[in-house]
């Protein structure tokens, strides 16, 4: 584990972007009690303290917090900065639709978040999140270690939460991931997820169940297209990539070495550079502390690999050097 890094003072996470996504991650920060200050930042300022009204008073429920509508400079000392800010996906809109959109915002947003917070941790939310956490790496000029990106950890949780049920287990016995890009290029591992040790075949086997993998690949399917279904029917997705936020501040603030799929700086991975998308990864207070690089068959190499060009594709288009 690194070092604890950072000072003795309050532990302050910023959010900038207080839509769905980030108000409903400060809520859950909040009920976590595991931040004593939150701040938030919104170019609809009236938004923000709205929402640090209403988180306000939910405080004698919850854990004596610090909630307040603030500035680029309130974002002094975060330990993160939560970066939803900017459009959603609209329905019919794939997420690689949206980057011009956000990465301009970037181009605001970023330079201010650093100047005055240039020891803190950037964690992007908003899509798409992978090409949007390699600009905030780019435009921030952090180290790779403090600039990551939720990632494919929502993908992973959908992707859990599906074989679960189809397998009878709790979702947290099913050890399996999602890597690649957050989006339509995005690559299960098949080769290794398992229940209790077991690939999925094997489990099938001892349980006396038929393994079929039409149905697998259905349930990835589902995973994949899941926030279109969502989208489609209330407009926005947001409970569980808040959930899935609240997991790697927790990682971070608690300094617990998790390994989490979320997106960071790839370098030299299956002949993969300079580009950001997801691996399992272990974090801790400095941020990522390492990426695992599994060991993949060929299918999945060959399709992460295609990932790989569909974000380089995605990242040159913004012309970020
Ligand atoms: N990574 C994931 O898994 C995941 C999951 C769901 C949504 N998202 C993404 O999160 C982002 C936010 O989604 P949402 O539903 O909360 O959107 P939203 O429209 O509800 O909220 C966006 C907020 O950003 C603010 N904003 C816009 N420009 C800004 C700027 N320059 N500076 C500061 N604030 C600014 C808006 O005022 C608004 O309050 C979207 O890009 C969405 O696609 C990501």
């Amino acid at each position: 584990m690194s070092e604890t890094r950072g000072n003795l003072g309050p532990t302050r996470v910023a959010v900038v972007g207080t839509g769905n996504v980030g108000a409903t991650f400060a809520y859950a920060l909040l009920l976590s009690g595991l931040a004593s200050e939150i701040v938030l930042v919104d170019a609809n300022r009236a938004r923000a303290e709205g929402e640090a009204m209403d988180l306000n008073h939910a405080v004698p429920f919850t854990h004596p917090t610090r909630v307040w509508a603030g500035d680029y400079a309130d974002c002094a000392g975060a330990v993160i900065t939560v970066l939803a800010a900017g459009a959603g996906q609209k329905p019919g809109e794939s997420r690689l639709d949206l980057v011009k959109k956000n990465a301009a915002i970037w181009r605001g947003v970023i330079p201010e978040v650093v100047k005055h917070n240039p020891g803190g941790i950037l964690l992007v939310a908003t899509n798409p999140v992978d090409a949007l956490t390699y600009a905030a790496w780019k435009l921030s000029g952090l180290p790779p270690e403090r600039v990551l990106g939720s990632g494919t950890i929502l993908d992973t949780a959908r992707f859990r939460y599906l074989l679960s049920e189809h397998f009878g287990v709790d979702a947290r016995s099913v050890h399996a991931y999602i890597i690649g890009e957050h989006g339509d290029s995005e690559v299960p591992v098949w080769s290794l997820a398992n229940i209790a040790g077991m690939r999925l075949s094997e489990f099938c086997k001892v349980q006396g169940l038929p393994y079929d993998p039409n149905l697998m690949e259905k349930i990835f399917v589902q995973t994949r297209d899941a926030a279109y279904r969502i989208i489609e029917r209330k407009g926005a997705t947001y409970y569980a990539v808040a959930a899935g936020l609240m997991q790697i501040t927790q990682a971070i603030l608690r300094d617990q070495s998790t390994v989490l799929s979320v997106s960071s700086l790839i370098g030299g991975y299956y002949g993969i550079s300079d580009i950001c998308f997801s691996l399992p990864t272990v974090l801790d207070r400095g941020g990522v502390e390492r990426v695992l690089h599994l060991q993949l068959n060929e299918e999945e190499q060959a399709k992460l690999c295609h990932s790989a060009e569909v974000l380089q594709a995605t990242v040159k288009a913004l012309k970020l050097d």
